[in-house]
C-alpha cells in the first residue's frame, strides 16, 4: 500500500458524520477534515445510483482540496414504487423537505398496498478516492432488507425509520436501540466492508 496520507477530506459538512468517521479512523495515521474547512460546497447529486453520487461528492472534494477524500451516500428503495425514492430519499417530498414530509409521502404512495408487497431496503455506499481522477476507488456497500408498515411506530432513529421493519424483526428501526441499529444497519455493513478493504490497502 502507498504511504498513508496525513489528511483526508470527508465530503460532507455534517458534524455528526465527521465525528462518527473520525472515531472509526482513529489510529490509522491520518486526520479527517470537513470539506467546509476548505470552503467546498456540496456538488449537485446528479447520479442515478448511490455509488455514482458518492463518487461525485468524493471526486469534487479531492479535486478542490488536492487531498484524498471519503464520501458516503444512502437511501431507501421500495419495491412497490419501482425502487423509489432511492437516490432521491432525502428530497422525496421536494428540495429541503423534512424527514416527516418525506415519510408522509412514502406512506401515502403505499396506501392500500398489500402487506406482502411492501418490501424495501436501505442502501449505503462509502467510497475513498486517493485523488479526483482515481480510477480504482475503494468501495464499501451495505444493504438492510425489510418492509414498510402502514403508519409509524417508535421515536428513535431518523428518516424512514418509524415505518421500516428489518427482515426477521417485528420492531420498526425507530423502536430498535441505537446501539443495535449501529451494528446491523446498511451504514454499519458498508463501513465494515469499507474498513476491511481500507486496512488491506484495497
Ligand atoms: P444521506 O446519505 O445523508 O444523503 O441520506 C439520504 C437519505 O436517506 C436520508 O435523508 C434519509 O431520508 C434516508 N436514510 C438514509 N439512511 C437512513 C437511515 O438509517 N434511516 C432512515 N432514513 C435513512
Amino acid at each position: 500500500m502507498a504511504a498513508a496520507p496525513s489528511s483526508v477530506v470527508l465530503a460532507s459538512s455534517n458534524a455528526g458524520k465527521l465525528r462518527e468517521f473520525s472515531e472509526l479512523f482513529a489510529g490509522r495515521g491520518f486526520t479527517l477534515a470537513r470539506q467546509s474547512d476548505f470552503g467546498i460546497e456540496p456538488p449537485p447529486e446528479t447520479g442515478s445510483t448511490f455509488l455514482e453520487n458518492a463518487l461525485i461528492k468524493a471526486r469534487n472534494a479531492a479535486r478542490i482540496s488536492g487531498l484524498p477524500a471519503i464520501a458516503d451516500d444512502s437511501g431507501i428503495e421500495v419495491d412497490a414504487l419501482g425502487g423509489a425514492p432511492g437516490v432521491h430519499s432525502a428530497r422525496f417530498a421536494g428540495e429541503g423537505a423534512s424527514d416527516e414530509a418525506n415519510l408522509d409521502k412514502l406512506l401515502s404512495a403505499l396506501e392500500g398496498v398489500d402487506p406482502l408487497r411492501r418490501g424495501a431496503r436501505y442502501r449505503c455506499v462509502i467510497v475513498y478516492v486517493a485523488s479526483a481522477g482515481d480510477e480504482s476507488p475503494l468501495i464499501g456497500e451495505g444493504c438492510w432488507e425489510g418492509s414498510i408498515i402502514a403508519g409509524r411506530r417508535g421515536t428513535g432513529g431518523f428518516g424512514y425509520d418509524p415505518s421500516f421493519v428489518p427482515a426477521g424483526d417485528t420492531r420498526t428501526v425507530a423502536e430498535i436501540p441505537a446501539q443495535e441499529k449501529n451494528l446491523k444497519s446498511h451504514r454499519a455493513q458498508a463501513l465494515g466492508e469499507f474498513l476491511a478493504r481500507f486496512s488491506r490497502g484495497r
